[in-house]
């Protein structure tokens, strides 16, 4: 079969025939359809996570398509079954993937491959930070860093559903598409700080490295919540300020894909997919950049 492989750290990707992985007992056999990019895949080909992985590997976590086959203990999915859903670890971008069951889910009825693959791991993250960690409530005013984002369209449309006052944060090329989602205001990150413009906030959310962390605190009420995706936080984070500061990395549940599905399905989460590549062109869709105005995922199509 055809696989997007790391074969050298900081290398271009090869587009290669491997053998078709067989599905452990607690794993699902899936024919990939489609495959979603997200910023991680660059990060895993340039090598930033050599301490952790080794190649060569297969990239990719996000995929849609058909259950070919199911270990022993799987029970939820049988063969035949349109499924999407996260691979915990990097295996997807391949005409098969075997993908660890609590990976695997059924995929929104509305939705096709390709705008299914779009949205496991960032509607996941956007799902755990808010309900699971924030437990952000109706009538709480939220901050979402880099709200235009794969992570950020879904937290925007999430907290909104969640009856959230929700204020983003976004580079101005964007503002207008954070706008769409249903964000109350937007700030211009490029013209004005966050702090100048903004009254306390019970949540934010940051999605964006590095610059907005310790600044952030200061806008949370007291006992306020950060959660970040893209920051380590050390540890004792938040304590002197008051408030509660937690890092979060995503892994899928079958439970969670299915709730994303639903309001998915019942017209509360749009999927916005900016381009769509062939696995041979995996190279160009790993730094594909959408064009000014017009965010959303990049999806590989695979068969
Ligand atoms: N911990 C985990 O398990 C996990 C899981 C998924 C993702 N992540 C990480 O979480 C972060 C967000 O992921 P994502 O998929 O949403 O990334 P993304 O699609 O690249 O979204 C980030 C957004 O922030 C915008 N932005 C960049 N700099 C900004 C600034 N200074 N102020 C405001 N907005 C800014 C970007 O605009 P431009 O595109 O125009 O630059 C983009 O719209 C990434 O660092 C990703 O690696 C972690």
């Amino acid at each position: 079969m055809k696989a997007v492989r790391v074969n050298e750290w900081a290398k271009p990707v090869n587009v290669e025939e491997i053998p078709q992985p067989s599905p452990a007992n607690d794993e699902v056999l899936v024919r990939v359809h489609a495959a979603g990019v997200d910023p991680m895949e660059a990060g895993v080909a340039a090598g930033y996570l050599q301490s952790m992985l080794s190649v060569p590997l297969t990239l990719g976590r996000n995929f849609a398509g058909e259950v070919v086959a199911v270990g022993e203990d799987v029970k939820h999915v049988k063969p035949g079954d349109a499924v999407y859903g996260m691979s915990p670890i990097q295996a997807t971008f391949a005409e098969y993937a075997a993908v660890k069951a609590h990976g695997v889910a059924h995929k929104p009825k509305s939705l096709d491959d390709v705008q299914a693959a779009a949205v496991p791991v960032v509607g996941l993250s956007a799902w755990q930070a808010l309900v699971d960690l924030a437990k952000l409530q109706k009538g709480e005013r939220i901050l979402i860093h880099g709200a235009g984002g794969g992570i950020g369209t879904f937290a925007v449309q999430l907290a909104k559903d969640i009856g959230a006052y929700v204020i983003g944060n976004e580079k101005a090329d964007n503002i207008a598409f954070v706008r769409q989602l249903g964000a109350d205001e937007v700030i211009d990150a490029e013209s004005q700080r966050f702090e100048d413009v903004v009254d306390k906030v019970d949540v934010v959310l940051d999605l964006v490295r590095g610059e907005y962390v310790e600044r952030s605190y200061n806008i949370l009420k007291p006992r306020g919540r950060y959660v970040t995706t893209a920051n380590m936080l050390p540890e004792g984070a938040g304590k002197e300020q008051g408030i509660v500061a937690m890092g979060h990395f995503t892994q899928p549940t079958v439970e969670e894909l299915t709730k994303l599905a639903e309001a998915i399905d019942a017209g509360k989460l749009k999927v916005f997919v900016s381009r769509t590549f062939p696995i041979e062109e995996a190279q160009t869709a790993l730094y594909y950049q959408p064009e000014a105005g017009s965010p959303g995922k990049v999806v590989i199509q695979i068969q």
